[in-house]
This record gives C-alpha cells, sequence and structure tokens, in this order.
C-alpha cells in the first residue's frame, strides 16, 4: 500500500481569522499558483489598494531573488508572501524597511522556534552557512515620494534539502520538526505590524540595534560589489539610515547603500 500525505494548503480566511493586527493583513490574498506575489501586489498597490494588503502564494513561477537573482521554493511547503506598504519616507530611505523586515523575521523565527539566525547584510536569513530566507523590496516612487512598496519575504520554512538551492537549508532541517506555516505566517504579519509602526514612529535608530544584534556580517571581512568596482575590508555595521561602513586595508572607510556582500568565510 502506497501512503500519500495531503498538501498542507495556507488560505487566505485561515490566516485572518484570529489575526488581530490593525493594518497589516487586513485583507489577504492566496494563491495556489502565480508568477511572483511581488507582481501581484505591485499591481494592487497601483490600483490603488489601502497599505498591509498580502499577498501569499503556494507556488512562484517566477520567483524574484535580488539583483536579477532567481527564488526557488516548493510547493506548499514554505511561505512565499508580499506586502503592500505606504510608508511616508523618500526613495533613498526605503532601504530602512527592508532592515526592519529583516529584524521582524528573525524575531518571529526566534519567538516560533527558539532558534536565533543571523542577517547577512542587508536581509538575507541564515542559519551557520547556509541561507533560510530573503527580502525583496520594491518600490513605486516619483523624485522624491514613494508612492508604495512591496516587500517580499521568502522563508524556508519546511523545505527538504533536495528541494532547495544549493547552500539553503530550512528551518525543518535545522530543528528536525515540522514548522506550522499558519502560525508562522500570523506570528510575523504581528511582528511585521509592530516594527513598521515602529519605523513610522521615527524609531529606525532602535530598530538598525535590533538589526547589529542579529547581524553575521558585522565584523567580518567582507567583499562589496559596487557598479563592478570592489570595495574589500572589514564590515563596521550599520548607520541610521541603515548603509554598511566598510574599513578598508588602506584604513579609509567606505559607505556602501546597496547592493550585496560577500563574508569570506560563507559561500556567497
Ligand atoms: C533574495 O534573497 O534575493 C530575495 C528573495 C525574495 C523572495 C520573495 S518570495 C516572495 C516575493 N516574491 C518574489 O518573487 N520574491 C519575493
Amino acid at each position: 500500500m502506497t501512503q500519500t500525505s495531503l498538501p498542507d494548503k495556507m488560505f487566505a480566511d485561515e490566516i485572518l481569522r484570529g489575526l488581530n493586527t490593525r493594518f497589516i493583513g487586513h485583507k489577504i490574498f492566496s494563491y495556489e499558483s502565480l508568477d511572483s506575489t511581488n507582481d501581484t501586489a505591485f499591481a494592487l498597490g497601483e490600483k490603488g489598494l489601502k497599505e498591509g494588503v498580502c499577498v501569499f502564494a503556494e507556488y512562484q513561477k517566477k520567483g524574484r531573488g535580488r539583483l536579477g537573482r532567481s527564488w526557488v521554493s516548493p510547493k506548499w511547503k514554505n511561505l512565499i508572501l508580499s506586502i503592500l506598504l505606504r510608508p511616508m519616507l523618500s526613495p533613498h530611505e526605503v532601504s530602512k524597511i527592508t532592515l526592519v523586515t529583516a529584524v521582524s523575521v528573525v524575531k518571529t523565527i526566534k519567538h516560533v522556534t527558539g532558534k536565533t539566525l543571523g542577517i547577512k547584510w542587508p536581509n538575507d536569513i541564515y542559519f551557520q552557512r547556509e541561507k533560510v530566507g530573503g527580502i525583496l523590496t520594491e518600490m513605486s516612487a516619483e523624485a522624491d515620494r514613494v508612492r508604495f512598496v512591496v516587500v517580499g519575504i521568502g522563508i524556508n520554512l519546511n523545505a527538504a534539502k533536495n528541494e532547495l538551492p544549493p547552500q539553503s537549508t530550512s528551518l525543518k532541517i535545522i530543528l528536525q520538526k515540522e514548522i506550522s506555516r499558519l502560525h508562522f505566517a500570523q506570528e510575523l504579519l504581528r511582528q511585521m505590524e509592530s516594527d513598521v509602526l515602529r519605523l513610522k514612529n521615527g524609531q529606525f535608530e532602535t530598530m538598525a540595534k535590533e538589526w547589529e544584534e542579529f547581524s553575521i556580517t558585522t565584523g567580518q571581512r567582507v567583499t562589496a560589489s559596487i557598479l563592478g568596482r570592489k570595495v574589500q575590508g572589514q564590515a563596521m555595521g550599520i548607520d541610521a539610515e541603515g548603509a554598511l561602513w566598510i574599513r578598508k586595508d588602506n584604513g579609509l572607510q567606505e559607505r556602501i547603500m546597496a547592493g550585496d556582500v560577500e563574508h569570506e568565510n560563507l559561500s556567497r
């Protein structure tokens, strides 16, 4: 006899039930399959929907990562979510939302599993040398005003090793037990609401301190790539804008506002 188990599906009304948030998740869309939750949430932003709308998907046909990478996540196993926000920020401040989201994600993981994961600047979530989650923030903006922001979050919850890209892992592999996707999703939306409200209330500096507590980049030897130029040195941490400072081997310091860093002790 062959045994088959039913897929662990997540429905919008289940996520909404008992959520009790003020604005994050006031409206939730959930899809079995779509191209990218960021694209769907972006279209909702352009239609004028209120901030806090969430788009969940079980599977993305064109899941996107940062810097032109793809995001691969097996169906029904992980968390694939985009949140629409309408913050009063100028375009150059939007990276603050990404850093705040990374802090919300690691706090939620800690709350739900007891495990402390690390943040690799600016927003990759790591356990030891393997990636567990990532964040892709996209915006619609005028020269000096953000119309809306879409924060896309991908977290490997229950995927098996052979379903994930190399150098990736999931919370299930780390903990050796299944994670309730529904419980995790609700906790993340609650944590996001509390942290986004702190950002709205001008408390980014306290969030940046929390980011530092979880940072696995600060203190490391790193290489940053900026428009084809490489900056090597020791990561000093982030400033009040969320930019990363690197002390180069010649003693001069350089401020990196966007991009990616490679850690010498990590594969990427
Ligand atoms: C990265 O690590 O490069 C960012 C990964 C972001 C993945 C999420 S999954 C939900 C949302 N939709 C996408 O297409 N990408 C983001």
